[in-house]
Order: structure tokens, then sequence, then C-alpha cells
């Protein structure tokens, strides 16, 4: 295709242009349209001349042809060139990047509607075959590809892993632009301790000029683990808020469900009248985004679920169909006391779910994600609200259990009420640090709630990926190598 003729108007210099010395340059060109992968596959260029640029995912060299698959990121399929013989060249090799350009025709393969004739192949980067780590035939598993973080973007596999978690990513505030929410970046760097838990990273400069006794901030400062306290402020404005970042948890685990450094969806809801109101945000979220990205990458979702987990769509399928139960703390317990499963960790009344009875709560309920509402009002923060019953003594509280995982999401409605919210806070004896957020009940407190999802752990449980560090492009996590 010709492209509309280009006119450059050069200045040679500014003391020329003083001089009213203008060089005009016409040209006549030919000029290769360049294209990505998809838009090159769409066809709606057929008959173009174009231009692609990406790595080469296969090399079949034949008598008279050479074919070539070429694939830019731009989606799972690559890009089949043709090419006489003569453009055949020792450095194309699998992995290699490459720049073809030629007319795009209509593929006499049934399962390939478009093709590249190629006119030139020019190979912009080599990639030696024998040190490459990923080989032409194989398909790797994860787990091996799990030891390149800097190279498995370049398998099939992980290039789908990390588009589908972009079309997460835009599903997800999607779902909150639609709702009403207002968006908040909420710091990286708090003073606050949102869960208690004591699991934090501490932030201090690296400056030899700050004595180990001062405090850059002048006070203590970690990387966030929750953004839940600053939405609690904003919520008292805008209604309904939300932040998606990434949180940071100091925990030494090298379990398949936890990071160091992973990304939170975090929402705060103003004048709820009872839990119904988070869940039916948490439900209407995963629903929505989970939609969004079957609609939006089908194909990336395709291979997880026939090449990577075989028979995890009927599990998506199902969660979609059905909506999901919600039992309290209390049944949860009676549940694990009644099955005849031996559990590792104890199921009496107050002791906290652990990862086992999640599972097995989520498989009793049909495989589908459950709602566990009212947790012992002793397992739960500060925050959570307390229900004030008798003679079990609960809080407000909910997780989403989901399957293959266990806990997704984690909330509860919180303590609006000045009076039980300091009296909780002086037991503990943090009133002082918490004076501001005291000061949130005494100035147009309203009843509210929120909850956290775990993006990395959301991803786990539509592509039913077993490790948590297959869904996150640079893993964290206790004694790993950073890169
Ligand atoms: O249950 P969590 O600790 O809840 C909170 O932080 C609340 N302050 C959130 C809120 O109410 N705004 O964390 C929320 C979710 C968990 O359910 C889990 O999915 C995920 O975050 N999560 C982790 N994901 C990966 N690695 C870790 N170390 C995680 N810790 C929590
Ligand atoms: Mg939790």
């Amino acid at each position: 295709m010709f492209q509309a003729v280009a006119k450059t108007l050069s200045v040679a210099s500014t003391s020329s242009v003083s001089r009213g010395i203008l060089s005009i340059r016409h040209y006549c060109k030919k000029t290769p349209t360049k294209l990505r992968v998809s838009e090159a596959i769409s066809g709606a260029e057929l008959g173009a001349n174009v231009k692609v640029q990406g790595w080469v995912r296969s090399v079949r060299p034949q008598k008279a042809n050479l074919f070539l698959n070429v694939n830019d990121g731009s989606s799972l399929q690559s890009l089949q060139i043709v090419a006489t013989s003569e453009l055949n060249d020792p450095l194309l090799t699998f992995g290699s990047a490459v720049e073809v350009t030629g007319i795009l025709k209509k593929s006499p393969h049934r399962n390939q509607p478009v093709e590249l004739e190629a006119e030139h192949i020019h190979v912009i980067g080599e990639c030696n075959p024998v040190d490459f780590p990923f080989k032409i035939k194989d398909r790797h598993g994860l787990e091996y590809i799990r030891q390149f973080p800097h190279l498995r973007c370049r398998t099939n596999v992980f290039s789908s892993l990390l588009r589908i978690r972009s079309e997460a990513t835009s599903g997800i505030h999607s779902y909150f632009k639609e709702n009403g929410f207002v968006q908040i970046h909420t710091p990286v760097i708090t003073s606050n301790d949102c869960e208690g838990a004591g699991e934090l990273f501490q932030v201090e400069p690296s400056s030899p000029e700050y004595e180990e006794d001062q405090n850059f901030f002048s006070v203590p400062a970690f990387l966030t683990v929750s953004g839940q306290l600053h939405l609690e402020v904003m919520s008292g404005a805008f209604s309904k808020v939300y932040t998606f970042g990434p949180t940071f948890r100091a925990e030494n685990s090298q379990s398949r469900r936890h990071l160091a450094e992973f990304y939170m969806v975090e929402a705060e809801v103003s004048f709820t009248q009872s839990i119904e109101d988070l869940t039916k945000v948490m439900e209407d979220m995963f629903r929505s985004a989970t939609e969004h990205v079957l609609a939006h990458c089908a194909e990336d979702v395709d291979l997880f679920h026939k090449h990577v987990t075989p028979g995890h769509k009927d599990t998506v399928d199902a969660m979609l169909k059905r909506r999901f139960p919600t039992i309290t703390y209390s049944e949860a317990i009676d549940i694990l006391n009644r099955s005849s499963e031996k559990f590792t960790f104890p199921t009496d009344w107050g002791c906290d779910l652990q990862t086992e009875h999640e599972k097995y709560l989520v498989k009793h309920c049909g495989n589908i994600p459950v709602f566990v509402t009212d947790y012992p009002y002793d397992l739960k923060p500060f925050y959570a609200r307390d229900n004030q019953d008798h003679p079990e003594h609960t809080a407000a509280a909910v997780d989403l259990l989901v399957p293959g995982v266990g806990e997704l999401c984690g909330g509860s409605l919180r303590e609006e009420r000045l009076d039980l919210l300091r009296a909780r806070l002086e037991e503990v004896g943090l009133e002082d640090t918490y004076s501001w957020y005291l000061d949130l009940r005494r100035f147009g407190s309203v009843p509210h709630g929120g909850f956290g999802l775990g993006f990395e752990r959301y991803l786990q449980c539509i592509l039913g990926v077993d490790n948590i560090k297959d869904v996150i492009p640079f893993p964290r996590f206790s004694h790993s190598c950073l890169l």
C-alpha cells in the first residue's frame, strides 16, 4: 500500500532560517505500514505492504520456502512469515529479534487467516539457541520458567499470563468506575500498621548522614500493609472509594499463596447497613472482572485452561453461574467438626481458620466461592465492628474463600461508634497513635466498611495456577534473589 506523499520540511539551522533560507525536501516513497502482530492477524490490512517487528517463535526451512512465526506480545498467536529460501539466514533462530517487511496475504492454511509474504527479513538481535534456556520444541512448565524471571515473558504461557493480568487490572478499574467509586492513591510509605500483625518492612534512608536512632520522617516508617485506614479517611468524603496498588508483608513464608510484595484491591463504602453491602461489592467485582478477562483475552485464558490447568474452565464456569453462599464462622466451625477429615490445625470455636479449613469449606459448599462472616471478636483487628452478641462474641468481619486458594478477600464493617472504638484502642494502648482515626468518628462518623482482595490470589483462582509466584511479573518473597 502506498502511503500519502510525505513532505519533510527540514530547517537547516537557526542561522539559515535567519537568512531566510529553507531547505525543503519532497519525496515520494513506498513506505511499509508498521503493524503489531495482532493487527496483522486481524486481516484488516490484507494486500498492504507492512513492517512487523518481534521475536522468532519458530523457524521451518523447506526446500523452496522458509516459514517463520513471529510474536511481538500483542497476542498469543504469532504471525506466519513466508519467504523464499534465499532470505534464510543462520542468525534466524528461535528467540532472535527480527524486522520483516512484505505483503500481507490471505493464508491457504485453515488455522491461520493471514500470512506475511516477506520481501526483507532483518535480524535485529541474535539469540544463541544453545544458551537460550527455552527450546523451540519444548513446552516448558511454570516451575522451570520461574528460574528465569528476566526471560520468562518470552514464553507463550507467561506472556499470556501477563496479558491476562493487564486485562484483569482494566476489568477491576472499569467495575469501580462504572459503580461510582473514586480511586485514591494511598501512600506506600506510612507510619500505621493497619493489620497490627507486626509483619512490616521498615523504611530508612541508606545515607550515612542519618544516624541509626534518627527517623527520616520523625516517626518510624513502614511499607504499607494495607491502604484501608487511608481509604477510611476518604470514604468520609466520597462515600465510595478504592485503591489498587502494591502492598508489603514481611511474612517469612514460602507458601504458594504468600508474597512479600503483592497487589491489593481495596474498597471502602460509607452508609452501609449490613455486611451484605460489602459481600455484594466483592461478588459483583469478582464477576465483572472475570467476565471482562474472558471477553478480552479468551485465547490466553484457554491456553491455561487447556494446557496448564486442564479442567479448570468448569470451575470458573460454576463460579460465574452460581451465587456465592454465605455461612457464619460458627457454622463453618460446625461443618469442620462434623467432617471426617483429619485436620492438622485445631477447629475449636475461637481458632483462626487455616488454609486446610478454608479449602475444605469451599469444597463442602460445592467448589464455588463462599463468604464466611462474623468471626470471633478477639481474632480481628481493633477496627472491626463489635457485633455485641452473647455468648459468642463476634465482629462483623467477612472473608471470601475461593477454590484452590482459600482466602481471597478479607474485610469488615468498621467500628464507627466513638466510645466503643476508643475503649478498644485504650485496651491495646493505641489511643494516642490513632487519635486522628478517632477524629473520623468525632466528625460526621457513619456506618461503613470495606475489604481487600489479593490480586495475585484472584489470578490464581481464575486460572487455577497453584503457585502465586507464577502470576506476578517479578515475585518478591523471603530469601529470593532480586532482579
Ligand atoms: O486479609 P488482609 O490482611 O486484609 C487487610 O489487609 C484489610 N486491611 C483489607 C481491607 O479491609 N481493606 O488482606 C487482604 C487480602 C487477603 O485476603 C489475601 O488475598 C491478600 O490480601 N494477601 C496476600 N496476598 C499475597 N501475599 C500475602 N502475603 C498476602 N497477605 C494478604
Ligand atoms: Mg485476612
